[in-house]
């Protein structure tokens, strides 16, 4: 499949819809800037996603807000990676009953990776008659048209399920963030890893062609962004199916190249496609986060095996201390899921020996939640909850030891910060460029500027530092 055929501009029509819903909206909501709420469940991936929502919002007129309680349009974009975090979605989209009924002309819309569930967007249509619109991940570039018929009809709509396979570019956008920002690279996913929902939610893998990624990542640089972050499920395939021939690790050195003070970061990455050749392209360029996000999720080669990882762990360790070496003050992260069906005592162990060899900077833990539709949730388990909650007890105490020690060993060393947000008085959260918080004083005009920090102390996973003049 070329990227000429997957690309596709933005359609004009939807333009068209997003001018006559600024009128429309004025009407509706006796206000030249009706006011919109967009909550974002879930991964980057989503977080990305609410950013063209909201750019499409903005352009109809409409103003973002915090509060539920103001908003003339309540937007959720949902996440369906583990059943807690649709559990949330229900008690929230249940607790919105009140004030549609205090408020009559409120819009809900719920969409995102959920809705592209049958069984989950069927429910929710039928328990919360409130909701006035539902759509999924592959329609969401038809937001003004699904908008302007829910305002116009007054009938509720429910669109969904069809993967047309392209890429729209154009799209307008809202970043949150002023000086760090998410640059989606790739979408989709074909790992279809055994437990994992997001291949069905979120449609095939889908690169979108380099010219258009560095123009983004230039006109990010030229209005002051300090951190571009590199986004897709699996951002080591970036490339297949595009004709331009690049792959990831090119595509990482082309943006590092872009002149100006930036950090550059990226994730996912999955082990069995990560190469050799993408650690050296980190190594030799400094602007390149020190920071690599690699998910084993289990340390037990049969279990890999059955989650269709494709790689052992073997092949893991190996790409891990290339990194290592090649890589100083590398900061590993990873996602770990603990009771995959029948994982054993013997499994689990091996799981506690891969963390403790690796030792990563922190780790991101899941208990395994079965999601209908995916190989996983028809295999047999033995294993009760209970005994999945105390592994999971054990390795986070292993996690926590090696946590403390990693953050120990950096005091009294010096570190390049990107100053981030206000703690609280007096106090701002500042990151490494492995993405290690420290606290630092300093004054609210510091946020978003460079600073050096030597680390002063390490106190319950907190690193506090203090800011050198250099
Ligand atoms: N594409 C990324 C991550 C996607 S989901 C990757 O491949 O690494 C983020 C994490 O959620 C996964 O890495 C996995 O650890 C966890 N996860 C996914 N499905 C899960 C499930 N059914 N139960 C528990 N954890 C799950
Ligand atoms: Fe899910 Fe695996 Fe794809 Fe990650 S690589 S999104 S875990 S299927
Ligand atoms: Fe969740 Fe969808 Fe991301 S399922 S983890 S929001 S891709």
């Amino acid at each position: 499949m070329s990227d000429k055929k997957i690309t596709e501009t933005y359609p004009p029509q939807q333009q068209e819809y997003i001018s006559l819903l600024s009128d429309i909206l004025t009407d509706r909501y006796h206000t030249s800037a009706p006011k919109a709420f967009v909550h974002t469940y879930g991964c980057q991936q989503n977080v990305a996603d609410s950013e063209k929502l909201k750019g499409m919002l903005l352009q109809m007129g409409c103003v973002l807000t915090e509060s539920k309680e103001e908003a003339d349009i309540i937007i959720f974009n949902t996440c369906a990676v583990r059943e807690h975090a649709e559990d949330r979605v229900f008690g929230n989209v249940g607790a919105l009953k009140v004030l549609k009924r205090q408020k009559p002309s409120l819009l809900i819309a719920l969409c995102g990776c959920m809705m592209e569930q049958e069984h989950i967007a069927e429910k929710i249509y039928k328990s919360f008659p409130y909701v006035g619109l539902v759509f999924g991940t592959h329609v969401i570039h038809r937001f003004p048209e699904l908008l302007f018929h829910a305002v116009t009809t007054g009938k509720r709509r429910l669109e969904r399920g069809y993967d047309d396979g392209k890429l729209y570019e154009g799209i307008p956008l809202h970043r949150d963030g002023s000086f760090k920002g998410w640059l989606p690279v790739m979408y989709g996913c074909d790992n279809f890893c055994t437990y994992c929902i997001v291949p069905y939610v979120r449609g095939r893998e889908r690169s979108r062609s380099a010219e258009y990624i560095l123009s983004e990542a230039r006109n990010m640089v030229a209005s002051g962004y300090k951190e571009i972050t590199l986004l897709g499920q699996n951002v080591n395939s970036y490339g297949k199916g595009l004709t331009e021939g690049i792959r990831f690790p090119q595509l990482l050195k082309s943006v590092a190249d872009i002149e100006g003070d930036f950090w550059l970061s990226f994730m996912t990455s999955h082990p069995k496609d990560a190469s050799k050749e993408l650690i050296d392209v980190m190594a030799e360029n400094p602007k390149i986060s020190t920071h690599l996000h690699l998910p084993f999720q289990s340390g037990s080669n049969q279990i890999l095996q059955r989650m269709n990882r494709h790689y052992t762990v073997e092949k893991y360790l190996e790409i891990v201390d290339y990194a290592k070496s090649r890589i100083p003050d590398l900061a590993l992260t990873s996602d770990v899921i603990v009771g995959f069906p029948n994982e054993t005592e013997e499994d689990f162990q091996q799981t506690l020996d891969l963390i403790a060899k690796v030792e990563f900077t922190s780790l991101f833990t899941f208990i395994y939640s079965p999601r209908v539709g995916t190989p996983a949730a028809a295999m047999e388990d033995p294993y009760s909850h209970e005994v999945k909650a105390e592994r999971m007890g054990r390795l986070l105490k292993l996690q926590e030891e090696i946590s403390a020690r990693r953050t120990a060993s950096m005091v009294g060393k010096r570190y390049r910060v990107l100053v981030e947000e206000q703690a609280r008085d007096g106090i701002l959260n500042a990151r490494t460029h492995g993405g290690v918080v420290v606290e630092v004083s300093g004054g609210t005009d510091l946020i978003g500027t460079f600073q050096t920090a030597e680390i002063t102390e390490a106190r319950n996973f907190i690193l506090r530092g203090k800011l050198l003049v250099v």
